[in-house]
């Protein structure tokens, strides 16, 4: 399971959930934005941009450190921006390893009438918000292009290059 910032919240139940020998690995910016640091009983790596908190890096550092290393993985589980589950489900693709994420965009009908959230052809209010590796192989805009609130189309790619780095 990969957590990225705010992206804890969601996947907070699902932890609990999953058998004691699932590895969190869990990032934010600093020490002081890693949400629920004692909640779970179950292994954690954690990473903090500044360094302040375990390794300093990215979540995504560490996947792929797991799947280089050999480590069998049945499925990884991401939320958090969407930059790092695209980096997530490009990491599990190299190894065929089963993901699924948990997509954001601005929602105003929230039962697929409206068209404020969509991401590709699908309709994340509707058919998600989470979706499977196969959806994902399909979703063009994944990572791409989102709706702002106004409606207006903005390439993901402008605000968040900086962190593929
Ligand atoms: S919020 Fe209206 S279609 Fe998803």
């Amino acid at each position: 399971m990969v957590a990225g910032g705010c992206g804890m919240a969601p996947l907070a139940t699902l932890v609990e959930q999953l058998p004691s020998d699932t590895t969190l690995i869990h990032g934010a910016r600093s020490k002081d934005f890693l949400l629920f640091p004692d909640r779970f009983d179950l292994a954690r790596e954690f990473c903090t941009d500044d360094g302040s908190f375990g390794h300093q890096g990215l979540v995504t550092d560490l996947l792929e450190r797991r799947i280089t290393d050999g480590s069998p993985l049945d499925m990884v589980y991401a939320c958090g921006p969407e930059i790092m589950m695209y980096k997530v489900f490009q990491l599990c693709e190299t190894r065929g390893i089963p993901c699924q994420v948990s997509l954001e965009r601005y929602m105003r009908c929230g039962f697929g009438v409206c068209g404020a959230c969509v991401c590709g052809k699908q309709v994340v209010c509707k058919d998600g918000p989470v979706f499977g590796s196969e959806a994902l192989r399909e979703m063009k805009d994944f990572n791409k292009k989102a709706l702002l609130k106004s409606g207006r189309e903005v390439d993901l790619s402008l605000y968040f290059s900086w962190r593929c780095q």
